[in-house]
């Protein structure tokens, strides 16, 4: 066998660019791809992002080179070995923290993979009015958290430092179940079409940040009065608070608000939810129990729910969230306006003269109904008298949330 050079990984590191040579290693092997950048089947964009590392991480996003014809290709482009004491340590996902983040399905567009942020692809969407599970648009800020159900405990927060703490099957059993068919809706939705106009910060969602399921699990407002909290609006702007399991770098959980008299509300259908269009809660959409806030930005529907509280208004939220994130002087979004989209035909579809059917959603955006959708100069979903807006410029903000202007398709018509 022949004898290779051996090499640390910080020399391996300084061969990132076509100049330079382009070096990557796998398992304690090193190689010179250069030559094979634009050969590429995915791209010499995609190769180079390996470039100087390890290829291990990249490829375990793309199964395709899971392949035996792709390491015989790579045993061509071999020219050194890691130096053992960088070869010891084998490269992987070891200490990825999105490692332990579920499967999902290929169908999903994604925009970011870590975290995970994706949407069905819009002919999907208005195939049926409840969303299956494995295509619901996932909106995650941090790794999914691993939950074991049988340890799993709900913290609640009552008056006077009283607090109650209640198992899942605690949940299931003392509360009756009740079901809601409820629609989230990120405030980021449709973002994509404002950064045309000026570029925005945030995950550029195109119109399927928005879905649809039947919730089923115990009611916000029966946990609540179990642990003894009462309606007190009257002195002052309560919120309820809900922190997630998942927590960034600093320990920070994931958390939002909204108010008591929401959350004491029966007609507001708060829920604890454990399950999901008759399934148990997927982990992406917060496995083993999560909010459900019917009518409001789904920003509030807290996943992986591990404690509910009261807090003054002044008693901020934790909250890890660009599009809902409480500046303290703008109020947070809570109700979102009026919203619709086509999703079928697609943007630069050939249609053939004539009549045409056009699919698409129509929202309401406070729990309430669509009266009708107007077509033509009123085009959009329309509730109470309330209309879409014409165009993106007049609603455009530096966040990219709550676009909701009419949704424009160009199509070609052929003869
Ligand atoms: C496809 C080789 C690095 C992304 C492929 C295929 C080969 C290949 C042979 C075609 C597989 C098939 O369809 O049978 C390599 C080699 C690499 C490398 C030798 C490094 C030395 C990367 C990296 C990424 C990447 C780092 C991503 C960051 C992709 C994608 C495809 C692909 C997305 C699918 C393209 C398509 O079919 O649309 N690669 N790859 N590759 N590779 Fe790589
Ligand atoms: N809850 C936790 N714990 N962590 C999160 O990242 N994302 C929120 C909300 N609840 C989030 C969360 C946002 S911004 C939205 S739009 C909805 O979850 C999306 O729910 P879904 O992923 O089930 O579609």
């Amino acid at each position: 066998a022949p004898q290779f050079p051996r090499y640390t990984r910080a020399e391996v590191a300084q061969h990132r660019t076509p100049k330079e040579r382009v070096w990557v290693t796998y398992g304690t092997e090193v190689f010179d791809v250069t030559d094979f950048v634009e050969l590429h089947p995915g791209g010499p964009d995609k190769i180079l992002l390996a470039a100087g590392g390890a290829l291990e991480p990249f490829w375990a996003l793309y199964a395709v080179h899971g392949q035996p014809h792709v390491l015989e290709l790579l045993r061509d482009y071999k020219v050194g070995e890691l130096s053992p004491e960088d070869a010891a340590p084998p490269p992987g996902d070891t200490e990825d923290p999105f490692a332990g983040d579920p499967p999902r399905h290929p169908a999903l567009r994604v925009n970011s993979l870590k975290p995970f942020n994706a949407e069905p692809p819009p002919e999907l969407l208005t195939q049926s009015f409840l969303t299956p599970n494995e295509l619901f648009f996932t909106r995650n800020h941090l790794p999914v958290p691993a939950v074991e159900p049988g340890s799993y405990r709900l913290r609640v927060e009552g008056p006077g430092g009283r607090a109650l703490s209640l198992s899942l099957s605690e949940l299931r059993q003392r509360f009756p179940k009740h079901e809601v068919t409820a629609t989230l809706q990120c405030a980021g939705n449709r973002r994509s079409e404002m950064s045309r106009v000026r570029p925005v910060k945030g995950l550029p969602w195109d119109i399927g940040a928005i879905s649809t399921a039947r919730w089923g699990g115990a009611r916000l407002r029966d946990v609540l009065l179990a642990a003894g909290v009462g309606d007190h609006t009257g002195d002052g702007e309560w919120h309820v608070c809900f922190e997630g399991l998942d927590t960034d770098a600093s320990g920070t959980p994931y958390g939002a608000s909204i108010p008591l008299k929401r959350a004491l509300s029966a007609e507001a259908e708060v829920l604890l939810a454990y399950e999901m269009n008759g399934r148990e809660l997927p982990r992406d959409h917060g496995f083993p129990v999560r909010v459900v806030v019917p009518g409001v930005v789904g920003a509030r529907s807290v996943k992986w729910l591990r404690s509910v509280a009261q807090k003054d208004y002044k008693g901020f939220c934790p909250s890890v969230d660009w599009d809902s994130v409480d500046f303290g002087a703008a109020p947070a979004i809570q109700e979102l306006p009026v919203q619709s989209a086509i999703t079928e035909p697609r943007p630069g579809a050939a249609v053939p003269a004539g009549e045409l059917t056009v699919k698409g959603y129509a929202w309401s955006g406070g729990g309430r109904e669509v009266i009708r959708v107007s077509g033509g100069r009123r085009w959009g979903g329309e509730m109470r008298y309330n209309v879409q807006p014409d165009t993106v410029g007049p609603i455009w903000n530096l966040r990219g949330v709550l676009s909701n202007a009419w949704h424009r398709v160009p199509v070609t018509v052929t003869r």
